[in-house]
């Protein structure tokens, strides 16, 4: 990306940090005996950190600003300018960690999960924001295994008339990666971490197993 070609490598629209604080804290969450609640919070930390790396060309308009001593012209981002998607469940816990540094955003969900057999995404639920099309979206779902439910996600978004939407995801597998770039060339894409590839079930590996599961305790 333009101006952080240091903290993350692009190939085309796919960003793949290359950051320090990530890689220790990916190294955390990937272990099977961290626990609900460290888990929960390295999902937010790691949020965080790729939310203002990943936003450094968020557009900003000038305001006036009375300083103690003088006025001046600064530069501040637009207030609701952004919109937070997380696809249920686990994108659930990417939210707060996004809110941190947009703490205006308004949040849309969409449900989805995987069907087990086919590995096809099932939609049951999408609330999205009044005026979303106008903002920009960050599609938050901490797991890219096939791409099959960001595609889904994605072209929701789209059809509610979304134009401006990035995707952030902590762990992804190389096929969801070249699905998304290959039905979305026009989102920009960012990942924590690429994996070797997916197992006979979808789950990425070496990833981290359920995320789901492991930020709500289900299993
Ligand atoms: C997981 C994950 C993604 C999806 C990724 O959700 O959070 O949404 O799988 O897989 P895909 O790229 O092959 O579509 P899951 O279906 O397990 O639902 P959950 O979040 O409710 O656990
Ligand atoms: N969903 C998960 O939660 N983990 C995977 O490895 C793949 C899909």
């Amino acid at each position: 990306m333009i101006g952080s070609s240091e903290l993350m490598k692009e190939y085309q629209n796919v960003f793949v940090f290359d950051h320090p604080l990530i890689k220790h804290k990916i190294s955390i969450l990937r272990d099977k005996n961290t626990g609900m609640k460290e888990f929960r919070e390295l999902v937010e930390e790691i949020t965080q950190i790729m939310t203002y790396v990943s936003m450094g060309d968020v557009e900003l308009v000038p305001v006036e600003v009375e300083t103690p001593l003088e006025k001046t012209v600064q530069y501040r981002i637009p207030e609701e300018s952004v919109a937070i998607v997380p696809i249920l469940r686990a994108g659930l816990g990417m939210v707060n960690g996004v809110h941190k540094v947009f703490p205006t955003a308004r949040v849309g969900h969409i449900g989805m999960y995987r069907n087990e057999d086919t590995l096809q995404p099932q939609e049951y639920y999408c609330k999205l924001p009044d005026g979303i099309e106008k903002k920009t979206v960050i599609l938050v779902d901490p797991m890219l295994a096939t791409g099959g439910s960001a595609c889904d996600a994605l072209a929701a978004l789209k059809k509610r008339g979304c134009k401006n939407i990035r995707m952030m995801s902590i762990i992804a597998a190389p096929e969801g990666i070249e699905r998304v770039a290959r039905e979305h060339p026009d989102v920009r894409v960012y990942v924590s971490t690429l994996d070797r590839g997916l197992n006979e079930n979808g789950y990425i590996l070496p990833g981290l197993g359920d995320a789901g599961d492991r930020l709500f305790g289900t299993k």
